[in-house]
């Protein structure tokens, strides 16, 4: 699979924006994450970018959420080990983080919103001027971006990343797409 049919099948599968948004964010993040570790930069971005392919699909049902993704990864020609990644985000399935690719996914995919909703209570709701600090401020403020897991984000420790240098390294990476994301 090459990035133009995983975007084609995510045009095909998904009407919301700012879902397609979320995933390209996650694509940029993931990818960055990829060259930090010396992994597979073009693996780790595809998993990234389709892990929420079928978010509209499910329809709210967190039961087949993620597995229905994963089999649509894997028509489109997704290793097994991106199957199991975009299987395992879904903690509902009770599947364990078995990969660095695993852990990785499971922990960026919260950072995304958090980083989005940091920009956008900015004057000018733009990702160029956000530090790293006004979105560790706002990490500590529980009922900011509530839906944001922060205790999945801080299993970025699994994956040898301090929480700093985690946030760190997604907005740059979120930065380096801000016209992408519209921010
Ligand atoms: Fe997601």
């Amino acid at each position: 699979m090459n990035r133009g049919e995983a975007l084609d099948s995510i045009r095909a599968n998904v009407e919301n924006e700012n879902l397609v948004k979320h995933m390209l964010a996650t694509e940029a993040i993931m990818r960055a994450l990829a060259r930090r570790f010396g992994e597979d930069e073009v693996e780790w971005g595809l998993t990234g970018l389709l892990h929420d392919i079928d978010v509209e699909l499910t329809d709210g049902d967190m039961s087949s959420h993620s597995r229905l993704g994963a089999d649509l990864a894997r028509e489109l020609g997704a290793s097994e080990a991106m199957a199991h990644a975009i299987l395992a985000h879904n903690e509902r399935h009770g599947i364990a983080l078995e990969t660095k690719l695993d852990r990785a996914l499971f922990c960026t995919d919260p950072l995304t919103g958090l980083i989005v909703a940091a920009a956008l209570v900015r004057p000018d709701k733009k990702l160029a001027g956000l530090e790293v600090d006004s979105i560790k401020k706002r990490y500590k403020e529980k009922s900011f971006a509530a839906g944001a897991s922060r205790e999945q984000m801080a299993r970025c420790v699994d994956i040898g990343l301090e929480l700093d240098e985690f946030i760190g390294l997604g907005l740059e990476a979120m930065q380096g797409i801000a016209a992408k994301l519209g921010l």
